[in-house]
């Protein structure tokens, strides 16, 4: 096997058109990126046809499709295909969604779907997502706290519990990120929309004790100030959660805390 080589997912060339379903009579096209780290040929877009009334509603029936009827060799990540895993993000159309609970219905004409821009590329329509991961690593996603642990369980009021609503149902799917151009070009520093809303999500945590440990890790030029409020990541979150609003709260939590 070839030495395993990144690629982002740009510049592709065109590539094989595959054979119709025999005896379909409803068909629709998809272009569909592909890469092979073992292959020396750059990344290629390859048009396939799914027979609709042998496939299920959504991208990733097609995607299955695809690859149990056309090309088995066709790569992607999935799981739950319910929306909670987060595993089936790419871009479909031009906007990061997930593959599972987009509709084909969605749009006319050929299906475009890439991987997640601007990330490495393992394979087709996988990317790298170890730096995203690290990210959400860093902001330290878990309780922390200096008392004594309780006997039973750290206990929370019905309201501070809802101030975590909103916040706690990411299934870091990176849709999110990989659409803020700040993390484009800075993905290494800036820790992106959704680590901050992580990073908020324990900031407001009424039983975590380490708030100010937790700002002081985000007092940096680039972890946290590189948002410039594009807001690509509130329109895109498939959860419809608004990571540029965490932010805002947490940019509010360091100017508050200074004045105090
Ligand atoms: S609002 Fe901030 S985090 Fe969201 S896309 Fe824009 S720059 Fe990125
Ligand atoms: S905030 Fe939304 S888009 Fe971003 S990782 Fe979480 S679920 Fe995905
Ligand atoms: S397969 Fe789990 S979110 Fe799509």
């Amino acid at each position: 096997m070839a030495e395993l080589t990144l690629r982002k997912a740009d510049q592709p060339q065109k590539g094989k058109t595959w054979p119709k379903p025999a005896g379909a009579t409803r068909l629709r096209e998809f272009h569909i990126y592909r890469y092979d780290p073992d292959s020396t040929g750059n990344p290629r877009i390859d048009t396939y046809f799914v027979d609709l009334d042998n496939c299920g509603p959504m991208i990733l029936d097609a995607l299955l499709y695809i690859k149990n009827n056309t090309d088995p060799t066709l790569t992607l990540r999935r799981s739950c295909r319910e929306g909670i895993c987060g595993s089936c993000s790419m871009n479909i159309n031009g906007l990061n969604t997930l593959a599972c609970t987009k509709g084909m219905d969605d749009s006319s004409g050929p299906i475009k779907i890439y991987p997640l821009p601007h990330m490495p590329v393992v394979k087709d329509l996988v990317p790298d997502l170890s730096n995203f991961y690290a990210q959400h690593r860093a902001i330290e996603p878990w309780l922390k706290t200096t008392s004594p642990t309780p006997e039973k369980e750290w206990t929370q009021s019905i309201e501070n519990r809802a101030k975590l609503d909103g916040l706690y149902e990411c299934i870091l799917c990176a849709c999110c990120s990989t659409s803020c151009p700040s993390y484009w070009w800075n993905g290494e520093k800036y820790l992106g929309p959704a680590a901050l809303l992580q990073a908020y999500r324990w900031l407001i945590d009424s039983r975590d004790e380490t708030t100010q440990e937790r700002l002081d890790n985000l007092e940096d030029p680039f972890k946290l100030y590189r948002c410039h409020t594009i807001m690509n990541c509130a329109k895109v979150c498939p959860k419809g959660l608004n990571p540029a609003k965490a932010i805002a709260q947490i940019k509010k939590m360091m100017v508050e805390r200074k004045a105090a």
